[in-house]
């Protein structure tokens, strides 16, 4: 090329919970059957969506209008419902105008970081979800800047650690939650959100909050919204249908401003997310036309809240086996259908290895463990030669400085889930015992 084409930011993007699956292909045509423990799509995984929810989607596929444009923001009605049902929650109330569509919340989360001025940071957690971490790296050029969760305390953050990295970085322009948490579980305590709210209105920064697991927690916390905590603070809230319908494959998401009037820079800031949207002319019309009928039904969260029970079973089930093995930090997930388990310090060594069965397969995993320097991903890849369970390391797959692997609580039949579980502890105990 006669010029560098290349994004200055673009060797930030990884994503592992993807990148693992070209590998763990191979290995299934090698002959190891695959069980895959890594993407969190609840309808790959078995989870079948109700037929009362499919017969609005047949309808909206019926009428005419669907194949239309929307309007920029997102259809009226479904902004209309969607601000509705957050005033009767409580807290900060919105307007369908404090409410924007993107094709995903994948695609609102580029945006985003896209149109933060690239000195602005965001900090968020470690371990973070990768679409996050990886797009605030990119925009920014420089590695994504954290707060700890903290396993041995819950996963709960360190507001210290927080607080003086904001004192001590003036870059640093917002705070990032994803609540529920992806890869943890972790639900973010009431207690804990006023903290950092209080610490954005100290640091005049505005808080962004990833709520797309928001209706699917199942913990004894009580769970609240980053809108019935944020009071006069500048803030996102993020939500789509992807995990509740479910429907990733609507390619379906919004945001909520919240106090975009309070400060001027905010409300420009949001402005520039408005008009970026009206560059892209609208997002999916189809699925936001469900989204009140499917939302306002009643059967809508009972559906919702059995499945969280379902989760929590699972959660159950993996924390009872993973906590009998003392080289492990486990804790209990509060949402989301994940659950991250992690090998305490020193646990890990580069010469531990499990038996691989199949030739071809122990063959092409040596070769790639040759390469490996991420104590974690060599124990992920071993598990998958050796069993076919394809998990995600932390390390690499979600920005973390512990080390260890995400799983999903996804696989709908119990008995087969609670084996997949006491297959991952005996490799565990086989792997660092060799
Ligand atoms: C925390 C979090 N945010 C956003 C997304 C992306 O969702 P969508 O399917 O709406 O793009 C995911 C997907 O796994 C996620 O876990």
């Amino acid at each position: 090329m006669r010029n560098n084409i290349v994004y200055r930011g673009s060797e930030k993007f990884v994503y592992e919970i993807r990148e693992i699956v070209a590998i763990a292909q191979k290995v299934q045509e090698m002959g190891v059957p695959v069980i895959w423990e890594n993407i969190g799509d609840p309808v790959e995984k078995g989870e079948q969506v109700p037929d009362w929810i499919k017969q609005y989607v047949i309808d909206a596929v019926s009428d005419n209008q669907s194949y239309s444009y929307s309007p920029s923001k997102g259809l009226l009605k479904a902004r209309e419902y969607i601000a509705y049902e957050r005033n009767i929650e409580g807290g900060i109330q919105i307007t369908p105008d404090d409410i924007l569509f993107f094709n995903g919340l994948g695609d609102a989360i580029s945006m985003i970081y896209r149109n933060l001025n690239s000195k602005a940071r965001i900090i968020g957690p470690n371990p973070a979800y990768p679409t996050h971490s990886s797009s605030e790296a990119a925009h920014a050029d420089s590695p994504y800047i954290t707060y700890t969760l903290n396993p041995y305390n819950g996963w709960r953050p360190d507001l210290e650690e927080m607080e003086q990295k904001i004192k001590a970085n003036l870059s640093i322009s917002g705070i990032l939650m994803i609540n529920p948490d992806n890869p943890t579980g972790f639900v973010y305590e009431v207690d804990v959100m006023k903290q950092i709210v209080d610490l954005a209105r100290k640091y005049n920064l505005f808080i962004i909050s990833d709520e797309i697991y928001s209706n699917l927690t199942y913990g004894d916390l009580e769970y609240k919204k980053l809108a019935a905590v944020i009071e006069d603070v500048p803030g996102i809230g993020m939500r789509g249908i992807s995990k509740e319908f479910p429907w990733p494959g609507a390619r379906c998401g919004w945001i909520e401003f919240y106090n975009r009037e309070k400060d001027e820079n905010f409300r420009r800031y949001t402005q520039a997310l408005i008009n970026s949207k009206m560059l892209e002319v609208c997002s999916t019309s189809l699925p936001q036309s469900v989204i009140p009928f499917v939302m306002s039904d009643p059967r809508y969260y009972p559906y919702v809240e059995k499945r969280c029970r379902a989760y929590k079973k699972k959660a159950e089930i993996a924390h009872h086996h993973f906590s009998k093995i003392p080289e492990l930090a486990v804790n209990m997930p509060h949402g989301a259908f994940y659950m991250s388990i992690i090998f305490k310090e020193g646990v890990l060594t580069n010469r531990q290895a499990l038996f691989i069965e199949n030739e071809e397969a122990r063959n092409f995993i040596t070769d790639i463990l040759a390469k490996e320097k991420f104590l974690d991903r060599r124990f992920t890849y071993n598990l998958l030669g050796s069993t076919g369970i394809c998990v995600i390391p932390l390390t690499s797959g979600f920005n973390s400085s512990y080390h260890g692997f995400r799983l999903t609580l996804l696989e709908p039949d119990e008995l087969k889930f609670a084996k997949i579980i006491e297959r991952i502890c005996q490799a565990i105990k086989a792997y660092i015992a060799s």
